[in-house]
C-alpha cells in the first residue's frame, strides 16, 4: 500500500532537503507539501522533484482549517515543519510566530486528531530549553525559552505533547540544534556570511562573537526525522545533535579560510538583545535507538560554503531583487553596520 504523507514547510531550508530525501529513498511513498510561500519558502528549492508525479504541492497556510483538511486528505502521517524560523525577526515582531508556531500547530493537530492520522511528527528545536552554560540537555531538562521565536516554538511542542496526552494523536517531538547545509535562506548565520564575504561585505559578528551552538547538517536532520517517523515512540522527544559545538567567531573564521577572504571583513557589532550564550543537547536517546550522525563538520561546513559558491543563481536574486530581503537587512543591520 502506498504511503502518503503530509509535509508542511516543504519550500524553506530544512523541508526541502527532506522531501526531496524521502522521494529518494522511499519509492513507493507520496508526498503533499502544503506550504505558505513566506519570503523563506521557495518554489525553487524543490524545483528538480517539481514533475516526480509522487510530489504534490499545495499553497496554503497551515492556520487555515479548510486548506489543512484537504492537503491531508489520504495521508496517514505528517511532519511539521512549517514555522516563522529566525529569532531575529522574532525580535522586531512576534506577532507572525505565534499565529505559525503555535496556531498553526493547534489546526494541524485538531485534523490530525479529525482524520485519525498515524503519526504526526512536531518539528520542535533546542531553543525551547533555553541557554546552558555547562553540560547538555536532555529530553527531561526544564523548557525555559528566553526569545519570542523559542517560546512559540516552546508552544507549539508542548501544545504537540498535549494533544497525545488528552486525545492520543500519535505525536512524536524532535528538538535539533542549529542545521547547516544547502538551500539556507541567506539571514541565517553561515549562509548571510558566506554570500556577504563573497561579495567582500562585513559580516555582522553579534557581540564577542563567543556565543556558542551545536552544529547538525541538514542531511543528518533529514535523516533522523525519517528515523523517528517511521521507529520513534508517541508521546516522546527526541533530542537531535551533531555534536559540533563552536562559538561563532570559529564558524566565521572557517568560512573566510574557505573562500580566501581576510579577516577584515568581521565587523563586531551591537549583541542580539537577550542573545543565548549557549546550546548543547545530549542526542544519547535517539542515538541509542540507531542514529547517529554521518557528515563530519569539517566537511560538511567546506561542502556548504563551496555549495553557495556554485549557487550563486540560487541566493543572488533573493539578496538583490527580494525587496523583503532587503528592507529586514536594512531593518536589523542598518544601524549596527552604520
Ligand atoms: P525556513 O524558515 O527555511 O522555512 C520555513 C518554511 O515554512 C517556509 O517554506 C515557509 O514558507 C513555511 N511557512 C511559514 N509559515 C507557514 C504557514 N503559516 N503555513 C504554511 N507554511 C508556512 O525554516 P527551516 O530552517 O527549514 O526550519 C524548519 C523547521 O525546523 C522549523 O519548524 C524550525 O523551527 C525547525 N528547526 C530549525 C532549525 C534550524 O537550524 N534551521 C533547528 C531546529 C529546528
Ligand atoms: P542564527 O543563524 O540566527 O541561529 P540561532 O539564533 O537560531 O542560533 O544565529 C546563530 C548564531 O550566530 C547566534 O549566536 C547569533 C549569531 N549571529 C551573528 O553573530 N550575526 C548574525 O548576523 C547572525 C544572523 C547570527
Amino acid at each position: 500500500m502506498t504511503t502518503r504523507i503530509l509535509v508542511t514547510g516543504g519550500c524553506g531550508f530544512i523541508g526541502s532537503n527532506f522531501v526531496r530525501m524521502v522521494l529518494a529513498e522511499r519509492p513507493d511513498w507520496e508526498v503533499v507539501n502544503l506550504d505558505k510561500l513566506t519570503y523563506a519558502g521557495r518554489l525553487e528549492n524543490l524545483a528538480d522533484v517539481a514533475r516526480d508525479p509522487r510530489y504534490r504541492f499545495v499553497r496554503g497556510d497551515i492556520c487555515s482549517p479548510e486548506t489543512v483538511r484537504d492537503a491531508m486528505t489520504g495521508c496517514t502521517a505528517a511532519v511539521n515543519f512549517a514555522a516563522e524560523t529566525h529569532v531575529d525577526r522574532s525580535l522586531l515582531g512576534a506577532a507572525h510566530f505565534i499565529e505559525t508556531d503555535m496556531k498553526g500547530v493547534l489546526v494541524l493537530l485538531e485534523e490530525a486528531r479529525r482524520v485519525g492520522l498515524q503519526r504526526f511528527v512536531q518539528i520542535s528545536t533546542d531553543e525551547v530549553y533555553g541557554s546552558i552554560a555547562q553540560g547538555s540537555f536532555t529530553e527531561e531538562s526544564v523548557l525555559n525559552p528566553r526569545n519570542p521565536y523559542a517560546a512559540s516554538k516552546a508552544g507549539g511542542d508542548r501544545l504537540a505533547f498535549a494533544y497525545w496526552a488528552t486525545y492520543k494523536v500519535p505525536v512524536v517531538i524532535t528538538r535539533a540544534s542549529n542545521n547547516y547545509g544547502p538551500f539556507q535562506y541567506p539571514e541565517k548565520l553561515i549562509p548571510l556570511f558566506v554570500t556577504n564575504a563573497l561579495r567582500d561585505e562585513s559580516l555582522p559578528l553579534y557581540g564577542d562573537g563567543r556565543n556558542v551552538r551545536d552544529w547538525l547538517h541538514v542531511a543528518d536532520h533529514c535523516r533522523a526525522v525519517l528515523f523517528v517517523l517511521e521507529h520513534g515512540a508517541e508521546g516522546e522527544v527526541y533530542n537531535i545533535a551533531g555534536g559540533n559545538e563552536r562559538e561563532n567567531i570559529e564558524i566565521t573564521n572557517e568560512v573566510l579560510r574557505v573562500l580566501g577572504k581576510p579577516a577584515s571583513l568581521i565587523r563586531k557589532v551591537e549583541d542580539r538583545v537577550g542573545h543565548d550564550r549557549r546550546y548543547s543537547l545530549d542526542a544519547g536517546k535517539l542515538r541509542r535507538l540507531g542514529w547517529e550522525p554521518r557528515v563530519s563538520f569539517e566537511r560538511g561546513l567546506e561542502e556548504t560554503v563551496r555549495w553557495y559558491v556554485e549557487h550563486e543563481a540560487w541566493w543572488r536574486p533573493i539578496k538583490d531583487h527580494d525587496g523583503e530581503f532587503r528592507r529586514y537587512y536594512q531593518e536589523q543591520y542598518g544601524a549596527r553596520l552604520g
